[in-house]
């Protein structure tokens, strides 16, 4: 393992537990008696979806869909893609998409795009993570957890070239 592959803890499981209670009860406020449809995005928020929807003590439904990712790769590339489509009918449903981090805005901004198409009662966004400074696209994340500064992300579902999502801290991998 080189120097840029060693993660250092960034957001304990602690913190991530009292981050994730906030947006729950805040998500319950909302969608209390909507029987909304939570739709994550793979395979990033895996870890996430878990923990949020077990602190969620309402009728809910949740799927997930694939993109395209970056790769290898640390960027995105800009081009995104359904890799893996929903099972579930969008149509007349309230839809919240649970992301692990808004980098570019890219990939969240298509899925709002492409969701919005299929008419969806109502749509939002929840994201635990933004890392604000790289945006490219204006995004609005509606529950969020928390800003993070502009390095290199792993841990609780996230991945640098598919290692450390099982990593139960939020890290950084260190240049
Ligand atoms: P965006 O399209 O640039 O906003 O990128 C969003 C996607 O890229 C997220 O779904 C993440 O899976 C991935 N991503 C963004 N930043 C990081 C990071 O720091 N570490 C790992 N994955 C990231
Ligand atoms: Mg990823």
């Amino acid at each position: 393992m080189n120097s840029k592959e060693r993660p250092g803890v960034l957001i304990t499981r602690e913190e991530i537990a009292s981050i994730v209670a906030r947006l729950a009860a805040q998500i319950s406020r909302d969608y209390q008696r909507k029987n909304p449809l939570l739709i994550g995005i793979l395979k990033g928020s895996f870890v996430f979806m878990a923990d949020l929807v077990r602190r969620l003590d309402f009728p809910l439904e949740l799927d997930f869909i694939r993109l395209s990712s970056y790769g290898r790769g640390t960027r995105t590339s800009g081009n995104v893609r359904v890799l893996q489509g929903l099972r579930s009918i969008v149509q007349d449903r309230h839809v919240l998409v649970v992301e692990d981090i808004v980098d570019t805005g890219i990939t969240v901004a298509f899925l709002l795009d492409y969701l919005k198409k299929k008419r969806p009662a109502s749509l939002a966004l929840c994201a635990l993570l933004d890392k604000t400074s790289r945006r490219r696209v204006p995004v609005t994340i509606d529950y969020l957890g928390v800003t993070v500064p502009d390095k290199f992300i792993v841990g609780y579902g996230i991945d640098f070239d598919e290692k450390y999502r099982n990593l139960p801290d939020i890290c950084v991998l260190e240049e």
